[in-house]
């Protein structure tokens, strides 16, 4: 008889957030993108950032001194020549004060400076005396951005080992439909989660399954459940965040990918165990992540054509699916842990990670879905592996799969 040694883990304020505590140095350039800084500010003191702030004299044309101030907590600098400016940290100090330099937007006169080292403004220098890594999002018009001369200079900034946050498609404030819209500022938090999180999975392959699937009865009826894929696709991310290499196997769902996370979509079980299988065969897996609501049964047949109401019958014939994990784990390319879920209405940790060990899972993690999890934005869990037992309490499915992979950093060793 094993003793299970139970640990309850407390939700952190700060939900592991890659960018809690990280200072981030936020320049301003001359672009009516400039509008969206404040939104950029918000989001990264969202996540426990601290921000200062400097403004090109252009940007200010754009958006307030203020309003930057109002959300960062600190007066945006404009000058490098303002006598009580550099009397309270001078342009050094605040070249050497954070660990990322965000130019955001950075237009192309922006870029020009720096791919040639200009310094005749504040944000010029301080960009120039800075030893912190720059993350460079341009805005602008289309012929600006695609013009030889902008390009020259992107090439010379990455080679200069600047990274780009490219911009994007779209109708721009001149009127044109093309390249040179600022990203979004959730997409510019994204970047700089994965360039500032630990990095400490590098190295890692993970693959993560997610979803419901989707078991086709006719074109237009299936079996299916009521998995959203947020706790897979929140799991997928925080792999990404540590630096992991991760594939994701999703089914039916209609939720952006996160950055850096490669993805293939699935419908049924069975697509999503060749997918699975094919990728496996693919490269050498740390980690599987058998997170996906996944059908046990699928209709004897599925028609061709819709059904009329009088001919579905009166019953419908099903069989089983083919279990993924219990496949996996007999699979030539097992990855070297698996883990699986168990979704249930009223947990018996004991009995339900039995059931999922039984099948060829390393560890299991349980969760009570009675309290609306599946579909919902939040989610608990119990983690077992081997005789250790972790309770991470209700939180955002994103601070969970944080919380739940460290959980899991003493049974991957
Ligand atoms: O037995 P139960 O369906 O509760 O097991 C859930 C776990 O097994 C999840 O990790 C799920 O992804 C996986 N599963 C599977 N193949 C199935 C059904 C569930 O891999 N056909």
């Amino acid at each position: 008889m094993r003793t299970l040694r139970l640990m309850t883990v407390s939700a952190p304020l700060n939900c592991n957030a890659p960018l809690h505590g990280k200072r981030i140095l936020l320049l301003v350039g001359g672009s009516i993108a400039a509008y969206k800084s404040p939104e950029i500010v918000r989001l990264l003191r969202a996540e426990g950032a601290e921000l200062r702030c400097v403004l090109s004299a252009a940007a200010s044309r754009f958006v307030t001194p203020l309003t930057l101030q109002a959300l960062s907590g600190e007066a945006p600098r404009q000058d490098l020549f303002a006598a009580e400016e550099e009397a309270a940290m001078d342009h050094i100090r605040l070249a050497r004060w954070p660990d990322a330099l965000l130019y955001a937007p950075i237009s192309a006169n922006g870029l020009a400076k720096l791919a040639l080292g200009l310094a005749d403004d504040l944000g010029s220098t301080v960009a120039l005396a800075s030893r912190a890594p720059r993350y460079l999002a341009p805005a602008m018009n289309t012929a600006m951005w695609e013009h030889p001369a902008t390009q020259r200079h992107v090439a010379q900034l990455r080679t200069d080992g600047a990274y780009f946050i490219d911009p994007e498609q779209g109708i721009l404030a001149c009127g044109e439909n093309g390249a040179g819209r600022l990203a979004e500022p959730s997409r510019i938090v994204e970047h700089l989660r994965l360039g500032l999180g630990p990095q400490d999975w590098r190295g890692r392959q993970v693959l993560v399954s997610a979803g419901p699937t989707w078991e086709a009865i006719d074109p237009v009826r299936a079996l299916t459940n009521r998995a959203s894929g947020r706790q897979g696709f929140a799991l997928a991310q925080a792999a990404a965040e540590r630096g992991a290499r991760v594939v994701l196997v999703a089914g039916p769902c209609a939720l952006p990918t996160p950055l850096g996370v490669q993805r293939h979509d699935v419908v049924s079980a069975q697509e999503m165990l060749a997918t699975i299988l094919r990728i496996l065969e693919g490269g050498r897996y740390d980690l599987f992540l058998a997170n996906a609501a996944v059908a046990d049964h699928r209709p004897t047949t599925s028609h061709a054509h819709k059904r009329r109401k009088g001919e579905l019958g009166e019953s419908l014939a099903w069989i089983a699916n083919p279990d993924i994990v219990a496949t996996v784990h007999e699979s030539p390319h097992r990855p070297r842990r698996i883990v699986a879920f168990a979704a249930e209405t009223a947990p018996d940790i004991a009995s339900a990670a039995a059931k999922l060990r039984a099948k060829g899972a390393d560890v299991a993690i349980v969760n009570d879905i009675s309290e609306g999890a599946m579909g919902g934005n939040e989610n608990a869990c119990t983690l077992v592996c081997g005789e250790r037992v972790t309770s991470l309490p209700l939180q955002d499915k994103l601070c969970l799969s944080r919380a739940l992979l460290r959980a899991l950093d003493p049974c991957l060793r």
